[in-house]
């Protein structure tokens, strides 16, 4: 890791997403609208609550979806930290050296009103999101 990295939220691969979220709602979270993203392959939903970390459920939003494969090894779980950055190449390239592996390039995400994400692995971490600032979630 690096100081730069400021945590943001928890990613849950989920298979139904009214139905997690529903669950969640009955625990004081607030929900956002579900916002299909077609570069991620994903519908995303918000879940906040004061004082608590952020969720982000994602279910799939056709078959290339990588969340596919995380249903089928684990079910429905967390499955990755996001953390927000200044610039995302400068970030990348810190954590290259810690030996993380880059497994998706930057690109735009509807859920974040189009700051860049990328994700990143490491065998010791697991998968980390990383987005760049503003990094305004679409409530
Ligand atoms: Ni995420």
């Amino acid at each position: 890791m690096t100081e730069a990295l400021k945590f943001h939220h928890i990613g849950f691969a989920v298979r139904d997403l009214d139905a997690t979220a529903s669950l969640y709602e009955n625990g004081g979270y607030r929900r956002s609208a579900v916002v299909f993203d077609p570069i991620q392959h994903v519908n995303v939903c918000w879940l906040t609550r004061e004082g608590a970390p952020i969720i982000e459920l994602l279910a799939a939003a056709d078959e290339d979806s990588p969340v596919n494969s995380i249903l089928e090894k684990v079910g429905v779980s967390p499955y990755h930290c996001c953390y927000v950055v200044d610039r995302l190449e400068d970030a990348v390239e810190a954590l290259r050296k810690q030996k993380y592996t880059l497994v998706k390039r930057a690109a735009e995400a509807v859920a974040f009103n189009g700051s860049r994400v990328c994700f990143l692995f490491n065998r010791n971490i697991g998968l980390i999101e990383l987005v760049e600032a503003p990094a305004e979630i679409v409530l």
